[in-house]
């Protein structure tokens, strides 16, 4: 009997070795779907970068991504976060890797890990650490040994550590895909037959890692096999994969977009990215990622560009402190609830569409058990009214309906039910005023006025070269002797820079001669100032700032940083022009700035350089200066931000972590913005953007995490170009008002996130119109007083739910058999 129950135990345990572990999951592919276990899968799936937000946020972001109907959470892996030294690894407090998939595991969800290593997503150098490029013989993403070796190195590392928590499906894990490279199908023309050797290298590397799960490719046509291709991009409803065994599949759905110092804050309507998801799954898609579900924050100096904002919100469903974006959020959330419902049909019924004329499609999946359908209008202008299956449709134009059952409309993309938020800054407690502390970046003198720096080199180099980006500021100085005979002596001399620094700073002889600031992307430029000279020794120092090393383009990383010359000085006599090239000269380089190398925003160095900060002469408008001042943290538990207008440019820490870069004084320009955002028609990242002539950004999020509750708080300024600190705040954001506008037979749901509604500020059942904020009732209206109907549900309460009804607000003979509207606003 003994021997009976040993043969049976290690016949299982046989079995659970040939199949990983007793609950692995087979992820697999066909044509038409993701298969898990088997069964082939509607995937919904948002991006989540784990260290554009603390790790304390983590559970909530998630569980927030899952409650909108999301099954799956897809992040990229960072690798010059996590190697910033050769073979030097990182994976601790918001870096933790591995504790953010758990995470995801825990909430039950699945996972995509985008392991590049290039990453592009905005972020510094699209990932790279800038040491690779050092390395010597180095070209990225091409038949190279060193990056070979390099990528392979890292790529393994990850999978390794993966393997060893049993983090993919495979072993049980969440992890059903995993991506090697990224989009390279964009730029691999530009890398010759060394292009297609390279992909099919990466394809032959990451399969020998044998993950137990798919690899995918975004943007990759003809991806080597076994990768799987996919598509990113605003809509993807006309991809076809080029390979015929590949399913249908969106790794990004650009919710919105990334913003630039200088540009507009980017907005994508809930309709128009609700009509692409439709599309996408009216037209075969299986598999949809939204890039960004939650953007988050670009704290330190992780922001790539150049010049990509700290703030990462992407006007994503989640905004960047993850707060609800609604309406977004909630119209999205009601999409995925009707496509999960639809999953059999969409993924083995078959398939047939019906063209109605005029833009107007509808597509009908059928299985024997069960029959859903969609009702498609690409039009951009016109409204259409269709007859499908013996039923009059009215579908808006530029809008997708849902009938999960072929007959009743569930869903309209055009047709948003879902409150919209007004996130506003609490200002209700009066916050304390800052009492600030200052001293000047010290010892910048000997710099500026002697020239020592810290290493010598003849001619000009380029900045990230000596810099490792080790950080934004590189010091450039050299020595001329001028006698009286120079040929270039006269009254009217300058000094001519040709740069590609983000931002320059130029002394001559210890005095500040002027800036230039790249502005509209003229990242290459020729700055000329006039200057005094001396006879005898002239001291020149050129302060080069990076503000985020480019992420995207073929041969990205080689691209210049920094002054590359040629620098002159200038001689006007006349008509005649004598030029003085200094750029072959002995130049002295100094490496950041001493600020930055005494760590002076670090609560550590803080009492040992007490002494000289200072309370006295607070400078409201000077240049390389430290600030510091003590607050204590707002109460509760809404997120904080700082509220930096009035400051130039520079870096902040609270605690001493860096929470990114400021420059709240660089306006956005004042053209390019629309009143009325018309969701119709095609969606680009200028489309519908608002904040003209106002801050890039003024608000930056404080993590509750780098707060201490109880106790003294510091915030530390580095301010560059010169401000004034006195306006600094320390606010909350909360939802401030909701209003809805929702069509007669749905549901309104309203919510203020976790604080109770106020006051009803509007309501009205009829045909009321206008926007948030301006509201106007109609001609017609229910005979009932809507604003108490309202009142006497909601007002007291967090959240409360009604219907849009004639039964509810009473009817009205005025207002005919037209569908009536609920449009209600409330405060929080
Ligand atoms: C894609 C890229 C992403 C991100 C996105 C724009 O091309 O794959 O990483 O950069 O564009 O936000």
């Amino acid at each position: 009997m003994k021997m009976k129950q040993f043969n049976l135990l290690s016949l299982f345990l046989i079995l659970i070795n040939s199949f990983g572990s007793a609950n692995s999951t087979i992820v697999s592919h066909d044509e038409r779907a993701i298969t898990i276990d088997g069964q082939r899968r509607i995937l919904l799936s948002g991006s989540i970068h784990y260290p554009r937000s603390t790790s304390d946020m983590w559970p909530d972001l998630i569980s927030k991504a899952k409650d909108g109907g999301l099954d799956t959470i897809e992040t990229y892996v960072f690798w010059n976060a996590h190697e910033p030294s050769r073979r030097q690894y990182d994976f601790s407090g918001n870096l933790d890797l591995v504790r953010f998939i758990k995470t995801i595991q825990g909430a039950g969800l699945y996972s995509v890990l985008r392991i590049g290593p290039y990453v592009c997503a905005e972020w510094n150098y699209g990932g790279f650490p800038v040491w690779l490029h050092n390395m010597p013989d180095m070209k990225f993403r091409t038949i190279n040994p060193g990056f070979m070796n390099e990528m392979q190195n890292f790529t393994t590392k990850i999978v390794n550590m993966m393997k060893e928590e049993s983090l993919f499906a495979s072993q049980g894990g969440p992890i059903i895909l995993a991506q090697i490279e990224n989009e390279y199908g964009n730029v691999i023309s530009s890398y010759g037959a060394e292009g297609k050797a390279y992909i099919d290298w990466c394809a032959n590397m990451a399969n020998s890692l044998d993950i137990g799960v798919p690899w995918i490719m975004c943007q990759q046509p003809h991806a080597p096999q076994p990768m799987i291709e996919t598509c990113n991009g605003f809509y993807c409803d006309q991809y076809k994969p080029s390979n015929p065994s590949s399913p249908k599949m969106w790794t990004e759905n650009w919710t919105g977009w990334f913003k630039n110092w200088g540009g507009k804050h980017p907005y994508r309507t809930a309709e128009d990215l609700a009509f692409s998801v439709a599309r996408f799954f009216q037209t075969g898609g299986t598999f949809q990622n939204y890039y960004m579900y939650h953007g988050g924050t670009n704290f330190g100096r992780v922001a790539g560009g150049p010049y990509i904002t700290t703030s990462y919100d992407y006007d994503a469903p989640l905004d960047e402190y993850g707060n609800l974006n609604q309406p977004k959020w909630g119209h999205l959330k009601q999409l995925h609830t009707l496509l999960k419902s639809m999953e059999k049909p969409l993924t083995y019924g078959n398939i047939s569409t019906i063209d109605l004329g005029n833009s107007v499609t509808a597509t009908v999946y059928s299985t024997n058990e069960k029959s859903s359908c969609f009702i498609g209008n690409v039009n951009a202008t016109a409204d259409a009214l269709v007859n499908f299956k013996g039923k009059d449709y009215n579908v808006p134009a530029w809008s997708v309906s849902v009938l999960p059952d072929c007959d009743k409309e569930a869903y309209n993309t055009a047709r948003v039910n879902t409150q919209t938020s007004i996130i506003t800054e609490d200002s209700c407690d009066e916050p304390e005023k800052l009492k600030w502390t200052w001293r000047p970046e010290f010892t910048t003198q000997k710099t500026i006025l002697k020239g020592s720096g810290d290493l010598i080199a003849k001619g000009l180099v380029d900045q990230k070269d000596v810099t490792n980006d080790a950080s934004d500021y590189l010091w450039y100085m050299t020595r001329v002797h001028l006698d009286k005979k120079d040929p270039i002596w006269s009254r009217n001399m300058s000094l001519r820079v040709h740069s590609n620094a983000h931002v320059l700073h130029a002394y001559v002889n210890g005095k500040y001669v002027g800036n230039e600031i790249v502005r509209d992307n003229k990242f290459d430029y020729r700055f000329e100032k006039k200057v005094n000279l001396v006879h005898g020794t002239n001291h020149l120092a050129l302060l080069s700032v990076s503000v985020g090393l480019q992420n995207y383009g073929p041969f990205f990383e080689s691209g210049p940083t920094g002054i590359n010359g040629p620098v002159k000085l200038v001689g006007y006599k006349g008509d005649e022009t004598i030029e003085k090239d200094l750029s072959k000269h002995q130049w002295d380089y100094k490496i950041g700035l001493n600020g930055f190398n005494h760590k002076l925003f670090s609560m550590k160095s803080a009492g040992h350089h007490h002494r000289k900060w200072s309370t006295e002469k607070l400078p409201a408008d000077r240049m390389l200066s430290w600030y510091k001042a003590n607050f204590k943290a707002p109460l509760g538990k809404d997120p904080v931000i700082v509220d930096l207008n009035g400051l130039g440019k520079g870096e902040v820490w609270i605690n001493g972590q860096s929470i990114g870069r400021y420059w709240p004084s660089f306006n956005s320009s004042d053209e390019g913005c629309t009143e009325e955002c018309d969701y119709r028609g095609e969606y680009g990242s200028d489309k519908c953007a608002f904040m003209c002539g106002k801050p890039t950004q003024r608000w930056y999020h404080v993590p509750r995490s780098f707060l201490n509750d109880k106790g003294h708080n510091t915030i530390t300024l580095f301010e560059e170009m010169g401000g004034d600190p006195s306006m600094v705040k320390f606010k909350t954001v909360v939802t401030g008002r909701v209003c809805a506008k929702a069509h007669e037979h749905n549901k309104v749901e309203l919510s203020c996130n976790n604080r109770p509604i106020s006051a009803v500020k509007f309501a009205s059942f009829g045909n009321p119109s206008g926007q948030c904020g301006s509201f106007a009732a109609g001609s017609c209206e229910g005979a009932k007083d809507a604003v108490k109907v309202v009142a006497k549900e909601c007002v007291g309460k967090l959240n409360c739910t009604m219907n849009a009804s004639s039964h509810k607000f009473g009817s009205n003979l005025d207002c005919g058999d037209s569908p009536k509207r609920l449009f209600v606003e409330v405060e929080c």
